[in-house]
């Protein structure tokens, strides 16, 4: 042991008393031998493998590259389980439940006896959940992320999950596509194992959790079944024993520059929305003060991955052409000097890249698109903000006033998007309600809602739609996100009815009612909150108390970190 104070783990296993014998004998019967409880640190690899989240199918093969590495680094690894959240497969919607695996992720953390831990997830709410538990505890942390599927395939062309879906499901509603295509798409769009192939909220996030630091340089666009990411896993492996013995903690490299790092890298990967959302919750959990208004920073910065949603190609010509570590190099000056993983400067990890395609990572003379970062808009529709992504919206909507057509909840869309007679034209504003943290409740990625099926047939493919939900980070249009406050908390979007005006500006950062303010008192007046859709267990908790999408939609009690070890004894 070369640390001058006990680790954290030998309160558990380095005792010589009743308690150490239970401690290490249960964990004995595993076949472990006594060399393995001699003070070495004990590193948890914490999993998010499940069979109902298939992004993330692949991870347990990657626990067993970073066994191989924290044992011959001279630790001892010791994988566990948490909550695994399928995007594709949950019911409200995942996001209901990330503040859910982030307690389980900080109270497994808390409760055992480990010194590190490596992060295994990879789809869209894994990451940002499991980072928000580490971060509550504060223990020495690293992210291995699943790696995206290999590039969809259909009809000799590359396709995209997500993005794909969205345009081949509208080229059904106009009659341009066939059913029997469209289901002929399906097995083609996923190949192989790992997260959606597109720059959507999985992809996002791994390559912010590489621009801040978190993890090792490469790991955001390595296909999940390539060799090199296993070997990723395992140097993951002998560097978080490393991490250890330095005490280098999530707080030391969390920084408010590594934040600005992932919001910069954001704009230039033209990633999803979801982030905003995402990197707000995280820093809450580390203490840095992370507002909308620090969003503003990549709004000069240019998209400069030309991957879907807001380009043409996918994450495995990415990977090809260099990934992160060129985007980094290109960005140069722009990133912030903060600290990684591996104890150094992020600038470290932009050393030696290499852009080995500039069609897909273009420079910055010669952008896919310029001032590609997010716009955070307010107003009295959104006295907290709502945001856009100019990257993936259409440039004439972007300066807009037209009349709104309201829909009430998701059902009322669902029931009228396609009716024949929906009074509605290219310039309406598509408003949906109800669609927030506490409304849905979970706040779902329905913010992209469908083109009226009167307007498709007509070769519409974009309007404006404004509302409290996300959107995936695969799609794409003119769509504001994230109206705070939401309907169900009482906010302006309660009050607005079919045929108000409303006025968007993306480049003067207004979202604006045109109603009286005299007008907007009397529905005030008159507006009921709707009864909530959960009455008990998590998702009660969750409605009671969780923040609005400008704070990070984290729960109320779960901001902030407890590092204090846990001293008392189970028996
Ligand atoms: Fe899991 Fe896209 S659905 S990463």
């Amino acid at each position: 042991m070369t640390d001058k104070k006990p680790r954290r783990s030998s309160h558990w296993y380095g005792k010589l008393d009743k308690d150490g014998f239970i401690h290490r004998s249960w964990m004995k019967n595993q076949g472990f031998p006594d060399h393995a409880f001699d003070g070495r640190p004990i590193i948890g690899i914490c999993n998010t493998w499940s069979e109902l989240t298939p992004c993330n199918s692949g991870l347990r093969d990657l626990a067993e590259g970073v066994k191989r590495g924290v044992w011959e680094a001279g630790g001892f690894p010791v994988e566990f389980p948490v909550m695994s959240l399928g995007e594709t497969q949950m019911k409200p919607t995942a996001m209901l439940f990330r503040n859910l695996l982030a307690m389980d992720v900080e109270e497994s953390i808390r409760a055992y006896g480990i010194d590190g831990v490596v992060l295994l997830g990879g789809c869209d709410k894994t990451t940002p959940g499991q980072l928000m538990g580490a971060a509550s505890v504060d223990l020495p942390s690293i992210v291995v992320s699943s790696g995206p599927m290999l590039n969809g395939k259909y009809k000799g062309s590359d396709i995209g999950s997500g993005t794909d879906v969205w345009k081949f499901s509208e080229a059904v509603r106009a009659g341009d596509m066939t059913l029997q295509d469209f289901m002929n798409a399906e097995s083609g769009m996923s190949r192989s194992k790992g997260v959606c192939m597109t720059m959507g909220t999985a992809s996002t996030m791994a390559s912010l959790v590489e621009a801040m630091g978190m993890s090792l340089p490469t790991n955001a666009a390595l296909p999940a079944v390539d060799a090199r990411r296993m070997a990723l896993a395992h140097m993951t492996g002998k560097r978080i024993v490393e991490m250890v013995d330095e005490d280098l903690k999530p707080s030391d490299i969390l920084t408010k520059e590594a934040f600005e790092n992932a919001i910069l890298a954001n704009a230039a990967v033209g990633g999803s929305t979801n982030a905003v959302v995402h990197l707000l919750a995280i820093a809450g959990r580390v203490g840095v003060d992370l507002s909308l208004d620090d969003f503003e920073i990549g709004g000069e910065i240019p998209l400069l991955v030309n991957c879907m949603p807001s380009g043409k190609y996918l994450m495995e010509d990415f990977c090809y052409a260099g990934g992160m570590p060129a985007v980094l190099s290109e960005l140069g000056s722009h990133i912030r000097s903060a600290k990684t993983v591996l104890g150094g400067d992020i600038s470290a990890y932009a050393q030696g890249a290499e852009n080995y395609n500039t069609d897909v990572i273009k420079t910055f003379d010669d952008p896919v698109k310029p001032a590609a970062g997010l716009r955070v808009l307010r107003g009295n529709l959104a006295p907290n903000g709502a945001i856009v992504k100019p990257s993936a919206a259409t440039d004439a909507l972007l300066e807009h006033e037209g009349e709104a057509y309201v829909f009430e909840n998701i059902e009322d869309l669902k029931a009228n998007i396609d009716r024949d007679d929906l009074p509605v034209t290219p310039d309406t504003i598509l408003v949906l309600k109800g669609c927030g943290p506490k409304g849905y409740p979970g706040m779902p990625e329905v913010g992209n809602m469908p083109i009226p099926k009167v307007l498709v047939q007509q070769g519409v493919r974009d309007m404006i739609r404004v509302s409290d939900a996300r959107m995936s980070g695969t799609a794409y249009g003119t769509v504001i996100l994230h109206v705070s406050p939401e309907a169900n908390a009482g906010g302006t979007l309660a009050l607005v009815k079919t045929g108000d005006r409303i006025r968007v500006s993306a480049s003067g950062g207004v979202l604006e009612l045109l109603v009286s303010e005299d007008e907007l008192a009397a529905r005030r007046a008159d507006w009921q909150p709707e009864e909530p859709h959960y009455t008990r267990g998590y998702a009660k908790l969750y409605i009671d108390t969780v923040l609005q999408a400008d704070k990070g939609a984290d729960l109320d009690f779960l901001v902030g970190k407890d590092t204090r070890l846990v001293t008392r004894e189970s028996h």
